[in-house]
């Protein structure tokens, strides 16, 4: 029988790495037909790191203070993912602008989670920027990673309602839920290959049945 590699995923972070341990997650359970290969950080004590190990997955930080330039630094992680033979790069909380070299080596295979609805609200700081412009709703996005900052092509976004209570707290929190179900989900649509770009659009073949639906209006990803 022909059973299909699973995709091989390098995830960068700089943090916490929730996101990274839903991904673990999903793959484990076999949710996704992919595997984290290595997770690579600039920051030595990332707490993803420690989640990795745990997981028996190759924990790598790589120092920036050891490179000249960005462009150095980049080459360095192109490298390590190349030799580990990665198809998709997963950015998660990763705190680095990518170079165009960068991109360009990964075309279409780097991908990215945003804490709103972009195009609202890229860059950092986004749960103030929303409460303070006052949206009735946020959310998270998925999309592929251009030479800009956020600016992607847009694969899946979920929403959630902005409360007249919520803090940047309680607005991140309600949203991270989200990013923890599109994140992988967006992750298994690009392995079954079914994303195709357009220009700005993504293109998701097979989901009309969810797409047509109008009954979800918040707390509904798509596709
Ligand atoms: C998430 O909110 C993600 O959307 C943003 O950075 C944060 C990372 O969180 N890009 P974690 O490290 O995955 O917990």
């Amino acid at each position: 029988m022909d059973v299909k590699a699973r995709l091989r995923l390098g995830v960068l972070v700089s943090g916490r790495g929730s996101n990274l341990q839903a991904i673990i997650d999903a793959s484990e359970a076999g949710r996704i037909h992919a595997v984290v290969a290595v997770v690579i950080s600039d920051v030595a004590d990332a707490f993803a790191l420690e989640r990795a190990r745990t997981h028996g997955i190759e924990a790598a930080f790589v120092d920036s203070r050891l490179f000249d330039t960005k462009e150095a630094f980049d080459a360095a992680v192109i490298d390590l993912l190349r030799k580990r033979g990665i198809d998709l790069v997963c950015l998660a909380g990763f705190m680095r602008l990518l170079s165009p070299q960068f991109v360009e080596e990964f075309r279409r295979r780097i991908l990215n989670i945003h804490p709103a609805l972009l195009p609202a609200f890229p860059g950092l700081h986004v749960q103030r920027k929303a409460l303070k412009h006052g949206v009735k709703f946020s959310g998270c996005t998925v999309h592929f990673v251009d030479e800009g900052t956020d600016t992607g092509p847009i694969i899946i976004q979920a929403v959630v309602p902005v409360l007249d209570d919520d803090t940047e707290e309680s607005l991140s929190a309600r949203i991270l839920k989200y990013e923890h179900q599109i994140y992988p989900r967006a992750i298994q649509l690009f392995a079954e290959g079914r994303l195709e770009v357009l220009g700005r659009r993504v293109l998701c073949h097979g989901s009309d049945a969810f797409q047509r639906d109008e009954k979800p209006y918040w707390g509904a990803t798509n596709p």
